[in-house]
C-alpha cells in the first residue's frame, strides 16, 4: 500500500523509518518531509495546512493511508477534510483535538471526570485573572489556552513574574487569540513522564514510557524547548504507576471523550507528573511526541500500519501492540542559540558515517538540500537515537556518535538520560 505522512520533522521521520520497516507498505510520500526523510519517502513540497493540496495529492497518486503528524493541522480539522472525500486518515477529528486544542477543555473534562490533575481555575477576562493572582499560592503555572508552539507555560516563581505573564499573554497577546483564555493551575513537583497510547475511539494500549528532557541547558536550566533529548522506557514508570494510570487515567479519558460526543481515534499522550501524591495528568497532546517518538517507534515490532489501521476500524481491542525488550536514548543535536535566536543554512558534515552504525538513527528534525548538499534549516536539527540492552548503554552510543556529526554551531545537552 501506499502511505502519507503529513509533517517534516524528527516525529515525522521517525514514523517514516518505521512504515519502512513494515511489510504491506510499498511506498511512502511525506509532505513537506525534509532531507532525512527523502531517503525514505517521496517528499511534496506541500503545506501542512494546505488541505485541498493534500487531497488532491491522495487522489491523484491512489494513496491508501494518511497519518498526520503535528498538532496544527489536527486541530484544524485535517481529518474531517480527508473523511468528507472518503479518504483513509489517521488521527482526531476536530472535535477531538481539542483534548490538546484547549487546555480550559482539557482542564474540565478531568475535573468533570475526576481524572487526576492540578487544581486550577480558568480565566477569559484579565482583571478577574490579576485580582486571582494577588492571593494564590506560589510558584505558580500559568498557561495560554490554546496552540503556543510549546511556548504557552508560564511557571511563575511570585506574583511579579505571574502579574508580567498574565500581561505578555492577556493584553500584549504574545500568542494571539491562543491565549484569549488562560488556565492558571497549582505547581507540581515530580518527575515528568510521557505515555503514548493508540486509541481506536473505545480501546486504549499504551506505548512503552518515554521521558523529555525539555529545558535548553544542562541540569534542566534555560528556557523551555520542544525537547531536547529523551530516553525510553522510564525506570520510574513502575508497574504501580502503570496500575493507577490504567486504573484512573487512560481508560477514564477515552469514555469522557466518547461520552461527550467527542470519539478519539488516533494517539494520545499523556504528559504525567509523578507526584508524591501519585500520578497527575500535566497535559495532553492529540499527536506522537516529539522527540518521544525517536525512541518509542524504533522499538516497536509490531506492525504500524496494522496498529494504525486496527484504530481507524474501531478493532484495537484484536491487536497485540509488542516493543522490544531494551532501551533507547536520543540526543538532540540542535543550532547555538535554540529556541531563541540561532543561524540556519550551515552544511552538516558525517551523515554518511552515522548511516553506517548498527542501531543508531540519524533522525532529521530541521533540515534541508541546498545546492545539492544538506544543510540545516531549524532551531532543532538532528535526533540521534541509539538502541542497546540498558538505557546506559544506549546512551554511550548516542553520544559516541553525535562526535560523527559536524556543523558550525552546533549544540546539544551533555545530561540527556543520565539517571
Ligand atoms: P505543558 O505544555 O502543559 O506540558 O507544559 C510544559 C511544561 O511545563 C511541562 O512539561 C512541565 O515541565 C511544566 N509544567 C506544566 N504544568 C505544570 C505544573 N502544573 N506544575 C509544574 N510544572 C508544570
Ligand atoms: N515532547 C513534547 C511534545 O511533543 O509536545
Amino acid at each position: 500500500m501506499k502511505v502519507l505522512v503529513v509533517g517534516g520533522g524528527g516525529r515525522e521521520h521517525a514514523i517514516c523509518e518505521c512504515l519502512s520497516r513494515s511489510k504491506r507498505v510499498k511506498k511512502i510520500y511525506a509532505a513537506p518531509g525534509n532531507a532525512g526523510i527523502a531517503n525514505l519517502a517521496e517528499c511534496v513540497d506541500i503545506s501542512v495546512m494546505d488541505f485541498e493540496g493534500l487531497i488532491d495529492l491522495v487522489k491523484k497518486e491512489g494513496i491508501d493511508l494518511s497519518i498526520i503528524g503535528m498538532d496544527d493541522p489536527l486541530c484544524a480539522g485535517i481529518v474531517d477534510a480527508f473523511e468528507a472525500e472518503g479518504l483513509r486518515v489517521f488521527g482526531p477529528r476536530k472535535a477531538a483535538a481539542i483534548l490538546e486544542g484547549s487546555k480550559a477543555f482539557s482542564k474540565e473534562l478531568m475535573k468533570k471526570y475526576s481524572i487526576p490533575t492540578a487544581e486550577y481555575e480558568c480565566f477569559d477576562n484579565y482583571d478577574k485573572a490579576a485580582a486571582y493572582l494577588e492571593s494564590c499560592k506560589y510558584p505558580t503555572v500559568i498557561k495560554a489556552d490554546g496552540l503556543a508552539l510549546g511556548k504557552g507555560v508560564y511557571i511563575c516563581k511570585d506574583k511579579q513574574e505571574a502579574m508580567e505573564a498574565l500581561k505578555e499573554i492577556m493584553v500584549d497577546k504574545k500568542h494571539s487569540t491562543a491565549g484569549d483564555k488562560i488556565v492558571i493551575e497549582e505547581f507540581m513537583e515530580g518527575r515528568e513522564v510521557s505515555v503514548l497510547s493508540f486509541v481506536d475511539g473505545k480501546t486504549i494500549k499504551i506505548m512503552s514510557s518515554a521521558q523529555d528532557h525539555k529545558r535548553a541547558y544542562d541540569n534542566n536550566e534555560g528556557p523551555n524547548t520542544g525537547g531536547m533529548g529523551t530516553f525510553s522506557p522510564s525506570p520510574f514508570y513502575t508497574k504501580e504507576v502503570d496500575e493507577f494510570c490504567k486504573k484512573h487515567i487512560y481508560q477514564k479519558t477515552v469514555d469522557a471523550m466518547r461520552e461527550s460526543g467527542r470519539e478519539f481515534k488516533g494517539i494520545i499522550f499523556f504528559g504525567l507528573m509523578l507526584t508524591k501524591d501519585g500520578p497527575k495528568v500535566l497535559e495532553y497532546n492529540a499527536r506522537f511526541g516529539d522527540p518521544e517518538t525517536q525512541v518509542v517507534l524504533p522499538r516497536l515490532r509490531s506492525d504500524l500500519v496494522d496498529i494504525v489501521e486496527a484504530c481507524i476500524d474501531g478493532k484495537l481491542e484484536n491487536v497485540d501492540i509488542e516493543f522490544e525488550d531494551n532501551a533507547a536514548v536520543c540526543v538532540v543535536l540542535a543550532s547555538k542559540g535554540y529556541p531563541v535566536v540561532y543561524e540556519k543554512g550551515f552544511v552538516i558534515q558525517g551523515l554518511d558515517a552515522i548511516s553506517k552504525e548498527e542501531d543508531v538513527y540519524c533522525f532529521h528534525a530541521g533540515t534541508k538540500f541546498k545546492d545539492g548538499k544538506i544543510v540545516t534549516n531549524g532551531g532543532r536539527v538532528l535526533g540521534i537515537s541509539a538502541k542497546a540492552k540498558s538505557i546506559k548503554e544506549a546512551r554511550e552510543k548516542a553520544y559516541k556518535s553525535t562526535e560523527l556529526i559536524g556543523f558550525e554551531n552546533k549544540y546539544m545537552r551533555t545530561d540527556i538520560a543520565d539517571i
